[in-house]
């Protein structure tokens, strides 16, 4: 019996930022924005809208969309490094709001593969009978630790939550196989003191490096080879980073997902936002084998390989 999804739900701020606006306000150009990082804009919550409301909007969307009661659900799970408060946690508010009055809740921390460790723990409590389902919510409001000064890091990030129900889904479908991973040693090439520092070069080398393993570890681990592959959701951290895990899996353009010009970097959102997207536009249907693959601060990464359907 396998884990699988069966509803996914999303939410970005209306606000756009484009890079235009950025040129305004800091020493850079759309033309280095989109050659070095392929963003054209990105979406800026309100100063009202907090990550737990951005995490009720995709949350209610993706509850609506798997078809399941919020009173059905066991366990919620809420992937972020931008919480409204250290506590109480943000899966606590989410719980409360939704009226899911039956489900635990807990927040995760794995910074981008924040989305990725929230799914595979959904998948364990799902597959051992002890939770029928598991809601998974990747949220940031990553525009409040932002250094507005620091040209480096601030033409990347954006807003925004993507969220799944987590359930058994029918033979042959859902999670096939997962990696997951740390290397506490590179903690400081990206962290959050105040606001985020980040060693641009560091992180691009590692996730290059790692993004391109992983998928190809989960690919083996699942009993395929890269030629079964109909779609590739990488985190959408820098549109480089993200091609050259697209040619490691010999996958072509319209293989691979992509949505960072429209969000940016939304961290632990990326990953289901684009999920979102991609299955409106028809992208992902039932049955394609697809590859999630994320990494982030910490350092950290997580892999997935799923059969699409319930
Ligand atoms: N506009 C114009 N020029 C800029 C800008 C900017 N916004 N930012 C940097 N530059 C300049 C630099 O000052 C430098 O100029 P110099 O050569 O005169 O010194 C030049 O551009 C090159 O800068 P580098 O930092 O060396 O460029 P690099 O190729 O490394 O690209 C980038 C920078 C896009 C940030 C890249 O390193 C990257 O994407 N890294 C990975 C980031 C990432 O994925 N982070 C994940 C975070 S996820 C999380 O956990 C929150």
């Amino acid at each position: 019996m396998n884990a699988g999804i069966l509803g996914v739900g999303k939410y970005v701020p209306s606000h756009i930022l484009t890079n235009e606006d950025l040129e305004k306000r800091m020493d850079t150009s759309d033309e280095w924005i989109r050659t070095m990082t392929g963003i054209e804009e990105r979406r800026i919550a309100a100063d009202d809208m907090d990550t737990s409301h951005m995490a009720y909007h995709a949350a209610v969307d993706a509850i609506e969309n798997s078809g399941v009661s919020p009173e059905e659900i066991g366990l919620i799970l809420v992937a972020t490094v931008t919480p409204d408060r250290p506590f109480p946690s943000v899966s606590t508010m989410l719980q409360e709001q939704l009226g899911a009055k039956n489900a635990a809740a807990m927040d995760v921390s794995a910074a981008c593969a924040g989305f990725m460790y929230g799914l595979v723990t959904a998948k364990q409590f799902v597959e051992s009978s002890s939770y029928d389902y598991v809601l998974v919510v990747g949220v940031e409001k990553l525009s409040k630790i932002t250094d507005w000064d620091d040209r480096n890091t601030a033409v990347l990030f954006g807003d925004g939550a993507g969220a799944a129900v987590v359930g058994r889904v029918s033979e042959g479908r859902g999670i096939l196989s997962f990696e997951l991973g740390a290397d506490g040693s590179g903690g400081k090439h990206l962290y959050q003191d105040e606001k985020l520092i980040m060693n641009g070069r560091e992180v691009f080398k590692f996730a290059v490096r790692q993004m391109g393993q992983s998928a190809m570890n989960v690919i083996e681990k699942a009993g395929l080879d890269k030629e079964d592959v109909d779609y590739l959701i990488p985190h959408q951290a820098n549109i480089r980073i993200m091609e050259a895990s697209r040619e490691r899996l010999g996958l072509p353009i319209e293989k691979m997902s992509k949505t960072i010009h429209k969000y940016g970097n939304t961290s632990a959102a990326s990953i289901p936002i684009s999920l979102v997207d991609d299955l409106a536009e028809g992208k992902v249907k039932d049955d394609d084998v697809i590859v999630f693959v994320g990494f982030g601060g910490g350092l950290t990464w997580g892999a997935i390989c799923m059969r699409w359907g319930k």
